[in-house]
């Protein structure tokens, strides 16, 4: 395994370059863009890893996992009539379906549908801020996972796209917090900043049947972590996911901090990061690197 990590890291050389670093939020568009890190986390306790893997960064829309997760358990079947279940075809950030669809969001992975998780939360929780940071800390047992304050501060400032989806969304009474309340907590979880081997243990949970192999805690039940992979397998990577699904064939998110997370069930989690995105707002090498990861070791769902 090692060995594949170190020479994936010594294949994506040449594509750095091809991409271009979210401008969009201006904390993200100060990163250095070439920086590479992967680690493979298996359910048998094994870590292996390449590049800069004990760097932080911004997780970004790969935060919408773990919100989705939470909010499973909270809402039960109830968060279907909430939000759907359907790839969107559109990007991340869009508007144009929730007008003909009643609010109702396609999938909980586009922004407007982890609005309505975050909002299951936020109803649910006096302090939704520390709930879902130590959720993500037991995942990966890392006690210093932290927000990045002035990455969610920075969004908070370009925010008018997903300020515009939470209003929209309340008008049709599918949003019940105060907007900027929901809006400041959504900016907060997607500012998580973790590095390659915490995000793949983080995981670990979806190739374990819903079951952390860390501490042998059960997080979500089997069934439910099988959906959730599904609709990772379905939505995780926005307008991008057929051609993702083709190349990589696995369930994965993806974030615009350039970090993507795998799941193979039954064997490993995988987390890669390369802040350089493609046109569709995921990670252009950090793909590359799992299409060539999934080659070498040929290991994927299909
Ligand atoms: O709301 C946003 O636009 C960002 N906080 C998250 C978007 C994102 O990561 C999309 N992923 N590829």
């Amino acid at each position: 395994m090692q060995d594949i990590l170190d020479r994936i890291e010594r294949d994506i050389q040449p594509y750095f370059g091809m991409g271009e670093v979210a401008n969009y939020i201006p904390e993200l568009a100060k990163v250095n863009p070439k920086q590479f890190a992967m680690s493979v986390a298996t359910i048998d306790g094994e870590v292996f890893s390449c590049g800069d893997h004990s760097k932080k960064f911004s997780i970004q829309s790969i935060s919408k996992v773990f919100v989705l997760t939470m909010a499973m358990e909270l809402l039960q079947d109830e968060l279907w009539n909430r939000v759907g279940r359907e790839p969107s075809g559109t990007a991340f950030n869009s508007l144009v379906q929730l007008e003909t669809e009643q609010g109702i969001p396609r999938n909980p992975f586009i922004n407007a549908g982890a609005l309505v998780t975050t909002d299951a939360i936020n109803q649910r929780f006096t302090d939704p801020y520390n709930e879902i940071l130590n959720f993500v800390r037991g995942l990966c047992q890392n006690p210093e996972i932290k927000f990045d304050d002035e990455v969610a501060q920075s969004e908070f400032q370009n925010s008018e796209r997903n300020t515009a989806l939470a209003y929209f969304m309340k008008s049709f009474g599918n949003i019940h917090s105060d907007p900027i309340k929901l809006l400041d907590i959504y900016f907060h979880h997607c500012s998580i900043a973790m590095n390659t081997e915490d995000l793949a243990k983080s995981f670990l949970f979806l190739a374990n049947a819903g079951v952390n192999p860390l501490n042998g805690e059960e997080v979500i039940s089997k069934l439910k972590a099988k959906r959730v992979n599904s609709l990772m397998l379905t939505s995780g990577l926005y307008d991008n996911v057929g051609d993702f699904a083709y190349r990589v064939g696995l369930p994965a998110k993806s974030g615009v901090g350039g970090g993507i997370v795998g799941v193979l069930p039954g064997e490993f989690s995988v987390a890669v990061w390369s802040p350089e995105l493609n046109l569709s707002g995921n990670s252009l090498i950090g793909t590359k690197a799992l299409e060539l990861f999934t080659s070498y070791t040929e290991k994927s769902i299909f």
